[in-house]
């Protein structure tokens, strides 16, 4: 093990597809109207990658192209690409093999990891180990979806919440006193069917029957995880701090996953932290998922300085949350 070494993430590529949904255009379709979803929500607008040809491959593949135009890192310098995604091209096999080939990574092991929202930290934490046992020199972390595949269109409760997007960060090893310097994730499985999809799993394969009840798309009961979102990722974020002997005011920057306004603002009030001091791009994207902390990185990456300590925090179908501290490490 190479344990005087830390993971840093030492670049950082993004995607968003050109089409952008407003939410004038989301009255026209349902129910609803743009005072009471930006109210409620502080969702604008969305990008949809509208081609029913591309998958979520194609958002991640431009995201790995970003990050390796920014970065002057090599196709085959990669050893490995985990990709976070909970719609994935196919059931099998991973979309990260179909990134990996699409870009030419040659090198580079793939495979994709499940946990929701709270994939691309999950994934963080994943490549933070391979670094430090030394099998790998260069991971890319993806969090990639195209969401409006799994969303309904008829059903004002939830198509309003969700934008397509793919955000890629590089994570190498450093000797420096940069990158990530702890984490703390959690699972609670009683959270399971309160934020799924009913069918199209091995529980309840795809029928006529599963079509025809619209099961193939996100049922979230949205109080209910709206609670629960704000109470975990506000106590993981005050109990990481602790582990840490920190307290809000040594940190520069939270980055929250991005479901919903309030529940950011919730957050940021729990946890003490200025508002001004918060990453916030819901308004532009919606919710990406796991494509949501490494696009709000991306997007912010030129107010980030070298240091700066920084909080990411994810919450997420499972449930599944968690936070990490690391200090930023690009200048
Ligand atoms: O990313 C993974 C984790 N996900 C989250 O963190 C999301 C957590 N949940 C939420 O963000 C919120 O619960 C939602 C945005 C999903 C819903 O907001 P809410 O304030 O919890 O609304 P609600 O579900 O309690 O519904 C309030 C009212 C209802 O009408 P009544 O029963 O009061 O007459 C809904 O029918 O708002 C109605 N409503 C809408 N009205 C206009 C629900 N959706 C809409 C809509 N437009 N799009």
């Amino acid at each position: 093990m190479m344990t005087n070494i830390k993971s840093v993430i030492s670049g950082i590529g993004g995607y968003v597809p050109d089409y952008i949904l407003t939410n004038d255009e989301l009255s026209r379709m349902v129910d609803t109207s743009d005072e009471w979803i930006t109210t409620r929500v502080g969702i604008k607008e969305r990008h949809l990658l509208k081609d029913p040809h591309l998958g979520t491959s194609y958002l991640g593949i431009k995201a790995v192209e970003d990050l390796l135009q920014r970065t002057g890192v090599k196709p085959e310098e990669i050893d490995l690409v985990i990709c976070a995604t909970s719609t994935a091209d196919n059931q099998f096999p991973s979309t990260a093999s179909k990134i990996a080939y699409g870009c030419n990574l040659k090198n580079a092991f793939a495979f994709d990891i499940q946990a929701a929202c709270s994939g691309f930290i999950t994934g963080l934490t994943i490549a933070d180990g391979y670094i430090k046992s030394g099998y790998c020199k260069k991971i890319i972390v993806l969090g990639a979806e195209k969401m409006s595949a799994i969303v309904d269109y008829q059903q004002r409760e939830t198509c309003p919440l969700f934008g397509d997007g793919a955000g890629a960060a590089l994570v190498e090893g450093t000797t420096e006193d940069v990158g990530i310097m702890d984490y703390i994730m959690h699972t609670d499985g009683t959270g399971y069917t309160h934020l799924h999809m009913k069918s199209g799993g091995s529980i309840s394969p795809a029928s006529h029957e599963t079509v025809d009840r619209r099961e193939h798309y996100v049922y979230q009961e949205g109080a209910h995880v709206f609670k629960h979102a704000v109470s975990d990722m506000s106590n993981v974020c005050k109990e990481l701090l602790k582990k840490n002997n920190l307290t809000i005011n040594d940190i520069d920057w939270l980055v929250p996953h991005q479901a919903n306004l309030r529940i950011i603002e919730a957050v940021a009030r729990l946890t003490e932290i200025p508002a001004e001091r918060v990453i916030v791009n819901i308004q532009k994207y919606g919710n990406t998922s796991a494509a949501s902390i490494p696009l709000s990185l991306w997007d912010n990456q030129n107010r980030l300085k070298k240091g700066d300590k920084i909080i990411l925090t994810s919450f997420g179908a499972g449930f599944i949350w968690g936070a990490i501290y690391l200090k930023w490490a690009i200048e």
